[in-house]
């Protein structure tokens, strides 16, 4: 049977994708590690919309979680023909304050995990010669950001990962999508112990990101940022040297994370 399998399904950006492409007919697999929002989510997307939808409660820091869930798939006949790499938190501070566990189970879950993912699921879609890879990155990935910097990192990485291998996957049919919201009104902030929501104009919903990223699930774009200003943003980095970017962000940041007296 095929699915769409979306981690980071139980909140935010992953349950909205959840929703929308349930309307849509797609089979789904949600995975995160909340097993009571996931199973109470599939019972609902599979009364409303008549889908057949499973769920996978895992902490994907851990180590070979990725192949535990590949297996899983596997065992179950289900073939991943959407995959919807969501799952990802983020971190404020000076850096050197910073808690390091925390900071490289981040790199693991934004980046380890989305690659392994990426890797295993994509060798059955280019088989089939079909599939779509949306890997959820930033707008915060568009530049190095003081005080936010592992996670800008791992966004930068995402980015750069996905349009690379869009490339390399287009004679196979298969679609890698770099989606780049900007601030979005979601548990991200909470959960990520950030004080301050950073903003270009307000927030985005979920429901704009999960719109604008399936407008551009058409098989030829590699990148999408949601939202206009973003975009702009994003585009005005392309001409500013990363050295007055970090320079001003910083000067911003500094008082509130460093005492520098
Ligand atoms: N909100 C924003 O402003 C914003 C902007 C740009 C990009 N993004 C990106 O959007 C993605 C989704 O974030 P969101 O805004 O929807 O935040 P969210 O509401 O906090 O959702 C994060 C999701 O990731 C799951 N998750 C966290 N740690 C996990 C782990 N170790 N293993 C498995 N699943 C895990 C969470 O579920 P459990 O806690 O149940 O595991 C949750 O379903 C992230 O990659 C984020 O970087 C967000």
């Amino acid at each position: 049977m095929k699915v769409t399998l979306i981690t980071g399904a139980s909140s935010g950006i992953g349950e909205a994708f959840a929703r929308r492409l349930a309307e849509e007919g797609h089979n789904l697999v949600l995975v995160a590690r909340s097993e009571e929002k996931l199973s109470a989510l599939c019972d609902e997307l599979k009364a409303e919309h008549g889908i057949t939808a499973h769920f996978i409660a895992i902490d994907l820091v851990d180590f070979e979680a990725d192949r535990r869930l590949f297996q899983e798939t596997e065992r179950h006949g289900l073939e991943v023909d959407w995959l919807i790499n969501n799952a990802g938190f983020g971190s404020m501070g000076d850096f050197a304050a910073l808690d390091l566990e925390r900071e490289l189970e981040m790199i693991n879950l934004n980046i380890c995990a989305l690659v392994a993912l990426t890797h295993r699921y994509l060798q059955g879609m280019r088989e089939r010669k079909s599939g779509t890879i949306i890997n959820v990155s930033s707008a915060a990935g568009f530049q190095p950001i003081p005080f936010m910097a592992t996670y800008a990192a791992t966004k930068a990485f995402v980015t750069s990962f996905s349009e690379a291998i869009a490339e390399e996957n287009r004679p196979f049919g298969v679609q890698v999508l770099a989606l780049c919201p900007g601030s979005t009104d979601t548990n991200f902030f909470k959960n990520s112990n950030i004080d301050r929501m950073i903003s270009v104009k307000g927030q985005q919903t979920v429901d704009d990101v999960v719109e604008t990223a399936l407008n551009a699930a058409d098989g030829k774009r590699s990148k999408i940022v949601s939202g206009w200003t973003n975009y702009l943003v994003a585009t005005a980095t392309n001409f500013v040297p990363n050295s007055l970017i970090t320079r001003v962000m910083g000067k911003g940041l500094r008082s509130r994370y460093q005492n520098t007296k």
